[in-house]
């Protein structure tokens, strides 16, 4: 049966806007910039699904940062459909099967794209990992409310480490970077995502790389990557790097549980965007289970589970611009079935 020429238009329409805010969501940070989603637009339906064929099976073995990126993703498409006047009616599934995906989109008419949205929306483009070094100011307790409140908007819960559980994280982090590293498919996938071919749609170019080899800044060391060419800016002597730590957690380890905590953390870097934060994602120390049971509910509280810690701090003075890294077309993660 043919609709009439309307329903044609408004399918149309419906269509041409989840295309359009696809092209949105693949700007979302993932693990080693895999990016391991998958959408497919079936109707007037998009459906979310991880690409676990983009999984790092060394560095995540349990596949939580590949469900940390398509909640990321999750997050940067709703943006794009508020923006567009649309709300979308998000149906979250364990993607078990083919009516279960990670998330089932159908979207309506919505209000006006409040102020917020709008920022968020530029954020994208302009949002950057930054692993170089941080000024010496700290990050106050407004900026803190304020990523806080972007998390608690996808119901996530952030948390700013410090003094004891600061030192746990970090030792943590440490503990997970050396067992890590020991191990040689561990440095194979490290190496295969940091040195990939010219044109290469994913992966992290050297341009994104500090090009000192030291990976610590003040008590804080980051996951070990090979030098890049990306310049630090000047420090004025004495200037002490201020970076401070923040733990975004999940109520459970289960597969929605993780995926909402992606969304947290999609709104949370597009926050800190907005306020010219920088922040560097960490995930090892909650990626190796051993280390993760130990030290998680000491971090994030008997009821939660920590799912990825956040570096944030003040970028230094004349910091450059870091080239964006790059992305696949949408045409490679979107298939198009009537
Ligand atoms: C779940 C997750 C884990 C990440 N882990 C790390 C990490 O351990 N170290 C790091 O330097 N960057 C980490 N990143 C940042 C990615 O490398 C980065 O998002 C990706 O290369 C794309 O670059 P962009 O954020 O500049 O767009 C992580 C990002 C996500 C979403």
């Amino acid at each position: 049966m043919t609709g009439s020429r309307e329903d044609v238009a408004v399918t149309t329409s419906i269509r041409a806007a989840l295309r359009a805010a696809v092209a949105h969501a693949v700007l979302a940070p993932s693990e080693h910039n895999t990016q391991p989603w998958r959408w497919r637009l079936h109707g007037e339906v998009l459906d979310l699904r991880a690409d676990r064929t983009r999984r790092l099976p060394s560095t995540d073995e349990e596949g939580r940062s590949v469900l940390l990126g398509c909640g990321c993703a999750l997050q940067h498409l709703q943006v794009a459909l508020a923006a567009a006047g649309y709300r979308a009616e998000i149906r979250r599934g364990n993607d078990g099967d083919p009516e279960h995906p990670l998330a089932r989109i159908r979207i309506r008419p919505g209000p006006e794209p409040d102020v917020r949205t709008t920022r968020w929306l530029a954020a994208m483009w302009t949002r950057r990992t930054d692993r170089r070094r941080f000024s010496g100011q700290e990050v106050g307790p407004d900026a803190v409310d304020r990523l806080a409140d972007a998390a608690r908007v996808y119901g996530g819960t952030v948390h700013l480490a410090v003094g004891a559980v600061r030192r746990l994280v970090l030792d943590a982090a440490h503990e997970a970077d050396l067992l890590q590293r020991e191990r040689v498919d561990y440095a194979a996938e490290l190496q295969h995502w940091t040195h990939r071919l010219a044109g290469a749609r994913d992966g992290i170019p050297a341009s994104s790389r500090p090009g000192t080899p030291a990976a610590a800044y003040g008590d804080m060391e980051m996951r070990w990557m090979p030098p890049g060419t990306l310049a630090h800016p000047r420090v004025g002597p004495g200037v002490r790097d201020c970076s401070q730590l923040l733990l975004v957690s999940a109520p459970s380890d289960d597969t929605v549980s993780l995926v909402r905590a992606g969304e947290a953390l999609g709104a949370v870097l597009l926050e800190a965007e907005c306020l010219g934060l920088g922040v560097t994602p960490f995930a090892h120390p909650f990626e190796v289970p051993e280390v993760r049971d130990r030290v998680g509910h000491l971090a994030v509280g008997a009821h939660r589970v920590p799912t990825i810690a956040l570096r944030i701090g003040w970028r230094l003075t004349g910091a450059a611009t870091i080239p964006a890294t790059p992305r696949r077309r949408v045409d490679e993660v979107l298939t198009e079935e009537d």
